[in-house]
């Protein structure tokens, strides 16, 4: 935490991430990456349930940035007094392999970081945060794809080129 900006906390996603100010959660954080789309409360629920029911496998972070002003009642029910709003997130999806002797590979996706919050390397520790899980839980390695503009920030997060990527969409 020493390392973030002044009042921004790093932590796991939690339920209640869906219900911080109306229109900072970690839902619209992740809009910076593509369409989110409209997510019921309740499938949200069912979704942070699986995650939570596999929590050996899939770790997702967020930073939460507790300045300014919080649960003010312009912004509606759907807030959790006394909570700040996400600002970054990102997530290691741990797979198991039979190579390697049974090796564990980490795949980070879905690194966001608000519009409004980029250049604060708050990217770089959600990138430094996960790697240091993949390692905890015994990965051999941890990859990611992502496109040729963003090549220089994981080079500065201490990834390399390696492989290509490929895709095939339904
Ligand atoms: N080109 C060159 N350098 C960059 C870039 C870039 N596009 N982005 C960041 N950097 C550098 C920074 O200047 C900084 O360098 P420094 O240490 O010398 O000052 C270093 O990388 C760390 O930057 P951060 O401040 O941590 O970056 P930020 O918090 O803005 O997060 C991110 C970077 C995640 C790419 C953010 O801009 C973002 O959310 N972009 C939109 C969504 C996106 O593209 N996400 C990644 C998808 S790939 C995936 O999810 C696996």
């Amino acid at each position: 935490q020493a390392r973030l900006p002044a009042g921004h906390v790093l932590r796991p996603l939690a339920r209640t991430d869906n219900q911080l100010r109306a229109n900072t959660s970690f839902l619209k954080t992740l809009e910076v990456l593509t369409t989110v789309g409209t997510i019921a409360d309740a499938d949200f629920q069912k979704r942070f349930t699986y995650l939570q029911q596999h929590n050996d496998q899939y770790f997702t972070i967020v930073i939460e940035d507790m300045n300014g002003p919080v649960g003010s009642p312009s912004e509606g029910s759907l807030v959790a007094p006394g909570r700040g709003k996400i600002v970054a997130a990102g997530t290691v999806l741990v797979e198991r392999k039979f190579i390697h002797e049974l090796g564990l590979v980490g795949h980070i996706e879905d690194i966001a970081v608000s519009a409004d919050q980029q250049g604060k390397k708050l990217g770089l520790r959600i990138i430094e945060t996960l790697k240091a899980i993949g390692e905890q839980v015994g990965c051999y390695k941890v990859i990611l794809d992502c496109s040729e503009k963003n090549v220089p920030f994981y080079v500065k997060c201490g990834f390399e080129r390696k492989g290509v990527e490929m895709g095939w969409y339904v």
